[in-house]
């Protein structure tokens, strides 16, 4: 069955193509005190690749002390079969190793712009963990795995506050060096507002950082994820995380909350004209599997759309 649709309005100054990078069964689940039973995070996943969801970020091999929700990732890629070709996120060489063993093909590595994330994130310093993130990022490439980066606090951070531009593009320029594919500039606590993400985006232009080498990670914590999305667009950016059914956030930023909802993020894409090859109905029934099991509000897409 299809649902409602945005109409079509084209604006000239934005692409055509968009990627849309799915974070739900890693970053929405992650910071979840109920743990998800691993049937029910596959069947998750299964739904969004189904959905034309083209990269679903699927678990992370982090320590399980620190995530016990993620400690099943090799259960769940046990049952992934084809879809294995996803990514992973991967913290140090023990959580590699695993994903190695469970056939992994791709993976993300993740550093901070400051030090005190890094240290309640990583258990290390800012430069530290940008070594093992690059350490990790080397020998994943000599195994033949694509390799993500991600860098934390780009826009604010609840211990420190405000965050330098230079000093997140200097971390985007480490990770680039080790190999990484392309780096994801993440809202961790989701601060971040209009013209600040025009600004980041130009200090990476300005330090030799191709547009097509960057992508942007925004929580909606204060409602600003849409105008974000909005200014990353205007400078150019085509491709934008985002979690089904809006889940999300990260147990180690108190204030982290949901992820910008991927449900809206495709409505406002294809509202412009903007192609993603994601069917926007059945990624609503996909975050309706989640957030009916978590007890959680559904994304205000499915409300509107009377799921
Ligand atoms: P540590 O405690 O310093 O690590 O944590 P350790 O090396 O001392 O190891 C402690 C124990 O964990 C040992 O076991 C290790 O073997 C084991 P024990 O000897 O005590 O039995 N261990 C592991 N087990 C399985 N897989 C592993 C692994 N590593 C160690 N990979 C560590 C350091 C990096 C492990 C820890 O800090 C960690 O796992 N952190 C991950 C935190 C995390 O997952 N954060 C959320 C993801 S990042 C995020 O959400 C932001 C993002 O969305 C972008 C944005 O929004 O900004 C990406
Ligand atoms: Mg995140």
């Amino acid at each position: 069955m299809t649902g409602p649709r945005p109409a079509v309005y084209r604006d000239q100054d934005f692409p055509q193509d968009v990627v849309v990078y799915e974070v739900g069964p890693r970053d929405g689940l992650q910071a979840e005190a109920t743990l998800v039973p691993t049937d029910v995070k596959v069947r998750f996943i299964k739904e969004l690749v189904g959905a034309g969801l083209p990269l679903v970020e699927a678990t992370s091999f982090v320590s399980p002390k620190w995530v016990p929700q993620l400690a099943d990732a090799q259960e769940v890629l046990a049952e992934l079969g084809d879809l294995i070709r996803h990514p992973v996120l991967v913290p140090n060489m023990r959580g590699l190793e695993r994903a190695r063993e469970s056939g992994v093909k791709s993976i993300a590595v993740f550093a901070s712009a400051t030090e005190t994330f890094a240290h309640r994130n990583l258990n290390a310093g800012r430069t530290a963990v940008c070594e093992m993130a690059a350490e990790v990022a080397a020998e994943a490439l000599r195994s033949g795995m694509t390799v993500r980066g991600y860098v934390s606090m780009c826009f604010g951070d609840p211990w420190e506050g405000a965050v330098e531009t230079k000093a997140v593009a200097d971390v985007s320029r480490q990770l680039l060096d080790a190999g990484c594919y392309e780096i994801s500039l993440g809202d961790t606590i989701g601060v971040a507002t209009a013209a600040h993400v025009t600004a980041l985006v130009n200090e990476h232009v300005a330090a030799g950082v191709p547009l097509n080498r960057l992508a942007l990670h925004f929580h909606d914590t204060y409602g600003q994820g849409l105008s974000n999305v909005l200014a990353g667009l205007r400078a150019g950016i085509t491709c934008f995380d985002a979690s089904t059914g809006g889940i999300g956030g990260c147990p180690f930023a108190g204030s982290a909350t949901g992820n910008l909802a991927m449900e809206e993020l495709l409505w406002l894409l294809h509202g412009l004209g903007i192609s993603t090859g994601v069917d926007l109905d059945a990624v609503v029934r996909a975050g309706q599997t989640i957030t009916d099991f978590l007890g959680r509000p559904r994304s205000r897409i499915a409300m509107a759309m009377g799921h």
